[in-house]
């Protein structure tokens, strides 16, 4: 079979560009560990705490393991809900160790809003009647700040919630 030059040099490059796309592809997933947006799971958003995760006592920071956390949050305008302690105050800032595998789950009751921690790389975004989530490691110690980052009304410059990483 001949070949004409020119078809040949396009043959390599389209060959070589699905090469490229493909290692491109496979070290983002299975080396560096993208993943698609979570989001899989659904629950009722006009009544989230029928979902055992976002029940009253279930919000906040719940140690799971030795070194295994969830951090369940209700996400609401211009708030995020982590709880409350035991003086039944709102709780303002979560607090981790560092090293510890961490999951964040969010959901909103209302509208669309952002869950992300400046300087992690932890951002999500929350949905209506879904449940998203993101499991880390946090290894720099520090205050970080929780920020909403979806324009959600009025007070979205106001959204925002700190979180603290502490020497075990
Ligand atoms: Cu919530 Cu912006």
């Amino acid at each position: 079979m001949h070949l004409h030059r020119y078809e040949k040099i396009w043959l390599t490059f389209g060959i070589g560009s699905l090469l490229v796309f493909l290692i491109v592809l496979g070290v983002g997933a299975f080396y560096q560990g993208t993943q698609p947006p979570s989001c899989l799971v659904t629950l009722d958003p006009e009544n989230v705490q029928a979902h055992e995760s976002f029940k009253d006592e279930n919000l906040g920071v719940q140690q799971i393991g030795e070194n295994e956390y969830v951090v369940n949050i209700l996400a609401s305008a211009f708030n995020y809900n982590f709880g409350k302690d035991e003086a039944g105050v709102p709780v303002r800032k979560i607090r981790i160790p560092k090293g510890a595998n961490v999951i964040f789950q969010a959901t909103t009751t209302d509208v669309v809003h952002g869950f992300q921690i400046a300087g992690t790389n932890v951002n999500m975004m929350l949905e209506p009647g879904y449940i998203s989530d993101y499991e880390t490691t946090l290894n720099n110690v520090g205050e970080f700040t929780i920020v909403c980052n979806e324009y959600c009304g009025v007070g979205h410059h106001m959204m925002t919630a700190v979180l603290e990483v502490y020497e075990p």
